[in-house]
């Protein structure tokens, strides 16, 4: 049992989760891999996670086989207000997680949401609800800065940002964190940026490098020591309905999400990352950001 080989205290978080937005407007990044690798390794250090899946392209339900269940109510009911968070919560595969499941419906919430009240605080309210139930909730966002993306920003006390170390990175990471900035200012002032975790990294390749030694120097402490290599093994995962860490323990990916969720539970333990605001956005393009 992956609990067992897994030690790390972790933040008390008495009666009330902590809630990270999974974010980033870039697609194919490693967002859905993450939150349902991280929520699986916190999981692992027994904390009782909840993942919510806000993108309708239902990735994480899949990847965590609990899509497709016939009538059941998914995070477009929790959006719209026709079904609680406790509702819609289905167990997962992994001991202590639970999951929020989404489908294609959801697309249309965000046509939807436009006339209701609130629209951009809807799952922040509903959260209030089970915090005491958990003690991590994660978002699973969707690849835009819509409003399904803004209900997670809004709801959420930090965002924690996966980066694929490619060319244009860093030019969307701007506009994150712009955004991030701005969500801060009016929607939601706790919101902190908990950390940004290199996805995908392939040592061999020298541009993964190059961007990687920029995001550092640009991000600075925000950027994670610990980095997901790209595996095989970790892409193999969804397909069998499981994390990879339940897929294969040993596997580096496996491993590099323990390390994650090791450092973001030492971030917790410290007060989290208090980047949002100092965060370099403007003015110090550094030399990939034409
Ligand atoms: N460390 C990794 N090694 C190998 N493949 C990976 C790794 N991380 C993610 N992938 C694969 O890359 C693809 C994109 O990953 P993922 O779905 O997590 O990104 P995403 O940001 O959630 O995408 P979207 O923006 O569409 O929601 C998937 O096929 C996934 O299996
Ligand atoms: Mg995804």
């Amino acid at each position: 049992m992956i609990s067992q080989q897994v030690e790390e205290p972790g933040l008390d978080t008495g009666n009330s989760a902590r809630v990270f937005a999974i974010a980033n407007q870039k697609g194919g990044v490693g967002k859905t891999t993450t939150a349902v690798n991280l929520a699986t390794a916190l999981a692992a250090c027994k904390k009782r996670v909840l993942l919510i899946d806000l993108d309708p392209q239902g990735n994480a339900s899949t990847g965590l086989g609990v899509s497709g269940q016939g009538g059941s109510r998914n995070s477009y009911h929790v959006l719209l207000g026709s079904a609680s968070l406790a509702e819609a919560a289905v167990p997962s595969v992994v001991p202590g997680m639970s999951v929020v499941p989404s489908d294609v419906n959801l697309s249309g919430a965000e046509i939807e949401l436009i006339d209701l009240p609130q629209r951009e605080r809807r799952l922040a309210l509903q959260i209030v609800a089970v915090r005491s139930d958990y003690d991590y909730i994660l978002i699973d966002c969707p690849p835009a800065l819509g409003l399904l993306t803004l209900n997670a920003l809004v709801a959420a006390d930090a965002v924690l940002v996966p980066l694929q170390a490619e060319f244009y990175a860093l030019e969307g990471l701007s506009h994150l964190v712009r955004t991030i900035q701005r969500v801060k200012r009016h929607l939601n002032p706790g919101l902190e940026i908990q950390g940004i975790v290199l996805t995908m990294f392939d040592r061999r390749n020298n541009l993964c490098d190059m961007v990687a030694r920029d995001v550092r120097a640009y991000m600075g402490a925000a950027v994670y020591d610990t980095v997901i290599p790209r595996n095989v093994r970790v892409s193999e995962a969804p397909s069998h309905g499981k994390p990879v860490l339940l897929y294969d323990f040993r596997c580096a990916g496996s491993q590099a999400y323990i390390s994650l969720a090791r450092e973001v539970l030492r971030r917790e333990r410290a007060g989290g990352f208090k980047g949002a605001g100092a965060v370099p956005v403007a003015g110090t393009a550094p030399a990939l950001v034409s």
